[in-house]
């Protein structure tokens, strides 16, 4: 029986595509103030600020393409049907590019567009500004649909519950820095899971994890992929 698999990405996943990660060394909190364009006190005090951060993210996602480590996903979810659930802090589509289907975005996508007012969700347009007004109930009160530090994750009944039945969980390309997904290994481990870490290096959760493999993931993921599937 194929085993069940939650794979768990962060921005390490998408680097080779060209998409930069967080804290890296020159990653994008060092150098935008998070709190000024990720947080919905900074979205309250200036929208248009936020809207240009998420507007530039939102253009080199399009112009990126997936690379090995995102089409290696693909084929095992195809190679073991119904198996593989792939649980993303990335806000690109890369994944869904490769060819992955099964996919949570916990932290939201940017190729949404959300209504502050009434919960509408439509796909962004290349550029949003403050005065955008929802397609729904006219409200201007338009903003990326991304999860800001301070608000709630999406889909997290659906990943404890894929965590508690998981088999195998991964963790790839992710610091380990952000809760509640670098609680993640520790929920899958009390629950019966082996844990595997896939990282440039040892991530903050390292010493949670029973094994580890360390290089680029468009390298490390291609390889542990073919073992697994031959
Ligand atoms: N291959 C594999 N791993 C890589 C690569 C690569 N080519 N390049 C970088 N990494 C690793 C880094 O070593 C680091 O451990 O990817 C990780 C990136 O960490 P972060 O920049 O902290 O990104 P992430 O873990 O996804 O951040 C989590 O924080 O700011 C919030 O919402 C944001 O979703 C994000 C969350």
């Amino acid at each position: 029986m194929a085993e069940r698999i939650v794979i768990l990405t962060g921005a390490g996943i998408s680097a080779e595509s060209g998409l930069g990660t967080f804290r890296d060394g020159d990653g994008l909190w060092s150098r935008y103030d998070l709190n000024a364009v990720a947080t919905p006190g900074g979205f309250a005090r200036d929208p248009a600020l936020v809207h240009e951060f998420y507007n530039a993210r939102r253009a080199n996602a399009r112009a990126a393409a997936p690379n090995a480590a995102h089409r290696a996903l693909a084929r095992l979810e195809r190679d073991w049907p119904g198996a593989v659930l792939i649980v993303t802090q990335n806000v690109d589509d890369l994944h869904e590019r490769a060819g992955s289907r099964d996919v949570l975005h916990m932290h939201g996508e940017l190729a949404q567009a959300l209504c502050a007012a009434c919960g509408a969700r439509w796909p962004a347009p290349a550029a949003m500004a403050p005065g955008d007004s929802c397609p729904a109930c006219a409200a201007r009160a338009v903003r990326p649909d991304v999860v800001w530090f301070g608000e709630y994750p999406y889909h997290m009944d659906r990943i404890a519950k894929a965590l508690r039945a998981a088999d195998l969980f991964v963790a790839i390309g992710t610091s380990g820095h952000v809760y509640p997904a670098a609680g993640f290994v520790q929920e899958a481990a009390q629950a019966g899971a082996r844990t595997l870490e896939l990282n440039l290096e040892p991530s903050a959760t390292a010493s949670d994890f029973d094994a580890a493999r360390f290089g680029p993931a468009g390298v490390i993921v291609p390889d542990w992929v073919a073992e697994l599937v031959g």
